[in-house]
């Protein structure tokens, strides 16, 4: 190689050098007892004596920067290697963000705990039934006025002679005959299913969700029926929350009632607690304001239907009414999340945004 080739060729080589082997090989190659410096330094006795003192000079020279070069390239090659190889474990970790369940999921099984711990066991039954136990059975026969409560949609599916048309259910009773075919008595039933009602606005969707319990054996009357549904309230609500039955009207119960929880946010006063800010009048301090609570008006809410299973009812389950009474209720999962937590528009649980799903 010729002396001025030298260091051209050096840098070049190093440009390719990934790792400190590639690097030892290089520097025997150049600097070894063999290598190209030695070479070129042997050389010398070809030369001529006046020039001897400058050549010798000038492989000195790139003697010094091959040296340097190589220096360079090691450190460099060390650093890479280290910071390859180091792991810095006070890091903290990466997060990745979490799901969670949804709020009707959470309510759902929050639900299905609390009835199950009365014996209770859940079902599931279609939301998309026949007329027979969404209607007929539940005492309401075809034509019969109290259907045009319910609104219901029907499915564009042949009639069956027995069975008529197929509905989207409008509530959960269709679970109520539906259940007494398969255990006969006593029942304790939870069905947690999807309803159907065309309602589009700040407390309805046309798609919600229901939860019916039915209570049926020997010797069953209303207390049972207020009893269970004070323990679901002050579980569900809160060891304060009190219930009350108002009178009301369904075909498939007898009597039948409307029940009422008190205010989660008045407390069943009907007004607000001063100072006048609603998560103040929650609690037991403050004094009664002149306000009327904004959410309640009266101190109350209404939670959903309930009653006394209808004898009829009964009959059309093949469960003797001589013997066995019962008691069913239907509320809406949707309005006892709204009222728990406070939620004003039940459309926030179907539009998806996260910023509302992921405080549960
Ligand atoms: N099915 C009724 C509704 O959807 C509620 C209900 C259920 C009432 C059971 C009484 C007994 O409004």
């Amino acid at each position: 190689m010729k002396v001025d080739d030298v260091l051209p060729n050096l840098n070049n080589e190093l440009k390719g050098t990934k790792t400190l082997n590639e690097l030892e090989n290089i520097i025997i190659k150049y600097l070894g007892r063999n290598g190209l410096i030695h070479d070129l330094l042997t050389k010398i006795k070809n030369i001529d004596i006046s020039q001897r003192k400058e050549y010798g000079q000038k492989i000195n020279n790139i003697k010094n920067s091959i040296n340097q070069l190589i220096e360079q390239k090691k450190t460099e090659l060390v650093n890479k290697k280290n910071e390859e190889t180091t792991v810095d474990i006070t890091l903290p970790g990466k997060r990745f963000p979490k799901g969670s369940l949804h709020v009707i999921t959470i309510a759902i099984e929050e639900i299905s705990k609390i009835f199950q711990k009365i014996g209770f066991i859940r079902m599931s039954y279609p939301e998309v039934d026949w007329d027979f136990f969404a209607f007929e059975t539940l005492n309401m026969p075809r034509n019969h006025p109290a259907r045009d409560d319910f609104e219901t949609s029907f499915i564009d599916y042949p009639e069956n002679k027995k069975w008529g048309k197929m509905v989207l259910t409008p509530h959960t009773s269709n679970g109520q005959v539906r259940e007494m075919w398969r255990v006969g008595a006593p029942i304790r039933m939870i069905n947690i299913a999807k309803c159907y009602r065309p309602n589009w606005d700040p407390t309805h969707t046309p798609m919600f969700f229901q939860f019916e319990g039915l209570c049926v054996d020997k010797g069953i009357n209303i207390t049972h029926l207020k009893g269970t549904l004070d323990y679901f309230a002050k579980e569900y609500f809160g060891p304060d929350c009190q219930t009350r039955l108002r009178p009301h009207h369904f075909q498939f119960t007898e009597p039948s009632f409307e029940m009422d929880i008190t205010c989660t946010v008045c407390k069943g006063t009907g007004y607000l607690r001063t100072p006048e800010v609603p998560e103040v009048a929650a609690g037991t301090s403050g004094v009664l304001s002149k306000t009327k609570c904004k959410v309640c008006k009266s101190g109350w809410l209404e939670l959903g239907g309930c009653g006394m299973v209808h004898p009829a009812v009964l009959k059309a389950g093949k469960i003797d009414p001589g013997i066995y009474t019962g008691w069913a209720f239907g509320f809406g999962i949707e309005r006892v999340i709204m009222i728990k937590y406070g939620i004003e528009d039940i459309r926030y649980y179907y539009n998806g945004d996260i910023r509302f799903l992921e405080q549960f």
